[in-house]
């Protein structure tokens, strides 16, 4: 996609010059308490950006805040936020704005990584589990991502939304039928938003990892056999964040990755197969 301008990052905030007071970029990351949030948090803190933590583990975040502000010197926001519930999820950006409020502070990145899923044949799963990751990867991502582009109309500043999908949405991923079909819209919904927003200083970026070693494997009920081909958090974050701030669309970290995501051209059947396949290189079967 050729984009008709690209933003650049710090920029200031007029309200804040016109006080006199240097701007601060935030950057607000959900999933923010462990795996590749966290990693996005160091790396935009190593960028220059004051953060707002989101996720439910209240202890975790904190412990990074106190980290990033003796590594970086970075202003951060800790907010327990349980994002599947509804109330805390309409709440949590009016929670942002007393702070935000401050020296001229304003919201120049949402990074929508929170997302939880279970790998498990469908017939198997709990219906509350499916809720929770169809609340929590779709309906979350949906309303954040609306709630920051209308931020971003209102400041004017250049500004990025940075949505954590999944190789998962692009391969038929047998055992994740939820969780891939969740991050299958992700996908649809990022790009159709970039490309709605293509004349506005708003970017958006899709970013797909495939297998990261992360606690997500153990919360989803992943026992691994083996690392082969898994990239770390960090240098997920480390790609997914020079993505984003070079305004690509779509982006999938690693040349494996990049090279395994060919297989959905490939006949339905076929897919199916080989991906299914190739993650039990990696995962144990489910019984
Ligand atoms: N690891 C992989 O192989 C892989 C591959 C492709 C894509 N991804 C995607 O990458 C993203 C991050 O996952 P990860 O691998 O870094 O796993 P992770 O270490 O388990 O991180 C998940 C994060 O989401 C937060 N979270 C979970 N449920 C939440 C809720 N209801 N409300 C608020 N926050 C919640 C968790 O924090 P709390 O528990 O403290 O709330 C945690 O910070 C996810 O969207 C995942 O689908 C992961």
């Amino acid at each position: 996609m050729t984009l008709p301008q690209k933003p650049t990052i710090p920029a200031p905030h007029p309200s804040a010059t016109q006080a006199g007071t240097p701007a601060q970029p935030v950057a607000l990351i959900t999933g923010a308490s462990s795996g590749i949030g966290e990693a996005t948090a160091k790396e935009l803190a190593a960028r220059g950006f004051a953060l707002i933590l989101v996720a439910r583990r209240a202890d975790r975040l904190q412990a990074l805040s106190e980290q990033l502000a003796v590594d970086y010197g970075t202003q951060s926001l800790c907010l327990s936020c349980d994002l599947s519930r509804r109330e805390d999820l309409n709440g949590l950006m009016a929670r942002t704005q007393p702070w935000l409020g401050e020296s001229g502070r304003y919201l120049a990145v949402l990074v929508n990584n929170a997302g939880t899923g279970v790998w498990k044949v469908f017939a198997d799963q709990q219906a509350g589990q499916i809720q929770r990751d169809i609340d929590l990867n779709v309906t979350a991502l949906t309303t954040l991502s609306h709630a920051f582009v209308h931020e971003a109309r209102k400041h004017g500043q250049p500004a990025y939304l940075l949505n954590v999908a999944s190789l998962a949405g692009m391969l038929p991923t047998a055992r994740f039928a939820v969780y891939a079909g969740t991050k299958a819209y992700v996908r649809q919904f990022s790009e159709i938003l970039a490309y709605e927003l293509r004349q506005t200083p708003i970017r958006v970026t899709c970013v797909h990892p495939g297998g990261v070693l992360t606690e997500f494997m153990e919360h989803s009920g992943q026992t691994l056999k083996g690392t082969t081909g898994m990239m770390s958090a960090e240098a997920v974050a480390r790609l997914a964040v020079t993505a984003m701030l070079s305004g690509k669309a779509s982006y999938i970290p690693g040349v494996l990755n990049k090279f395994s995501s060919l297989v959905r051209f490939l006949p339905a059947p076929v897919r199916l197969r080989l991906v299914e396949r190739s993650m039990l290189i990696t995962v144990q079967d489910t019984p």
